[in-house]
């Protein structure tokens, strides 16, 4: 029976409630399959902070290195600065492990209300690849003279050919992996003249590498209409870290929720775990309350048993998340409803197909 390592990272805020979720369902997954899942929980964030002066400790990588996956919850806290909360954690470890390709599949899923009204269910369906270990990201630059009025700051975004190279090459991968084989490339090469008119020679080279996917440029700001006007027209997108941020959050608004998007932090190369988490962050506003809704976390979940190699048990996760959300009755607050956080977990687990039917067409 194969075992898979699984940290857990509840971090702050819902993420304590949405990855004990998250937990709760792959165990109820494992249950008759040919595969159980050795949990490991660290108990990182914001209390941690208090108590120790930093977010994680200073070899908390090495203690995931050894990790088949990663569940991450959210990292922000009401008392600590976002900046502070996000690089002691979340980017540490995203670019500590060198997770470099953030992937962010956006759908309709069944019974959610999408504000479109020119859009089918089907025509929205996308999978943005986010840079995830430099650019605007990188963390170069400084402040000086601070108060003064000579007071100034730089937040330098370094694009290097290695990390354009690499990211480029795995979402033309990803977009051939896809029915459609279509990648738009999203940049700013008519403003910013030197490292987007680099990705989008990068991206002409690497598309050679791929003769069999299509693909196409956009530039940053007409993809926001394009995404709202054309979606059908959009499948894989790439862009750099903080283009595909604002864009990522526009598809999942786009498709009914925030609440529902799920993320991985890719290691493409697979030399250490890559993370999986909801996009969602902290929600301070509903935690402890039980109401948070664990979707995004159970999407999560799927992304990161497909990682693994378990695309039947990440089919049979699927399948119980539509006929959840297909289900009104049991959307949350977020979605208009009432259902509490222990109900939709409960409502997945329940409708999870057993495993020998898995891959089996849906009656
Ligand atoms: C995301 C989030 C984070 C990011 C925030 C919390 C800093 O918006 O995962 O998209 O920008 O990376
Ligand atoms: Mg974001």
């Amino acid at each position: 029976m194969k075992t898979y390592r699984i940290a857990t990272i509840p971090g702050d805020g819902i993420g304590k409630e949405v990855v004990p979720a998250g937990r709760e369902v792959m165990q109820a997954l494992a249950e008759g399959s040919d595969f159980r899942f050795q949990f490991e929980d660290f108990d990182w964030g914001g209390d941690y902070y208090r108590r120790h002066g930093r977010m994680m400790p200073d070899d908390g990588l090495d203690a995931l290195r050894g990790q088949d996956a990663i569940l991450f919850g959210s990292a922000g806290d009401p008392g600590i600065p976002d900046h502070i909360t996000l690089w002691g954690l979340r980017l540490k470890i995203c670019q500590g492990l060198d997770q470099y390709a953030n992937v962010r599949p956006t759908r309709i899923l069944p019974g959610i209300d999408a504000p479109l009204k020119r859009c089918a269910p089907g025509d929205l369906d996308w999978v943005i690849v986010r840079e995830n270990s430099e650019g605007e990201y990188a963390g170069v630059g400084g402040r000086v003279h601070q108060g003064l009025p000579i007071e100034a700051a730089t937040d330098v975004s370094m694009m290097t050919r290695a990390g354009v190279e690499r990211i480029l090459r795995f979402a033309f991968r990803l977009a051939g992996s896809r029915p459609r084989r279509h990648l738009t490339v999203v940049t700013k090469s008519n403003a910013q003249r030197h490292a987007m008119v680099m990705w989008d020679e990068i991206a002409a080279e690497i598309a050679r590498e791929f003769p069999d996917v299509s693909w196409d440029k956009e530039l940053v700001d007409a993809a926001t209409a394009r995404m709202v006007n054309r979606p059908s027209s959009l499948d894989t997108i790439v862009a750099t870290n903080l283009h595909a941020d604002i864009l990522s959050d526009l598809a999942a608004a786009l498709a009914g929720s925030l609440g529902i998007a799920p993320t991985g932090n890719i290691d493409p190369e697979r030399r250490g775990p890559s993370m999986f988490e909801p996009i969602h962050g902290s929600a301070f506003d509903i935690m402890g309350k039980g109401l948070a809704n664990p979707i995004g976390t159970f999407w999560s979940v799927a992304m990161l048993l497909e990682h693994l190699g378990e695309t039947a048990a990440a089919a049979r996760l699927m399948r119980a998340i539509e006929a959840v959300t297909a289900d009104p009755a049991l959307h949350t607050r977020d979605l208009g409803g009432q259902a509490t956080t222990a109900e939709v977990t409960q409502a997945v687990r329940e409708r999870l197909p057993a495993p020998q039917t898995a891959g089996a067409p849906a009656a």
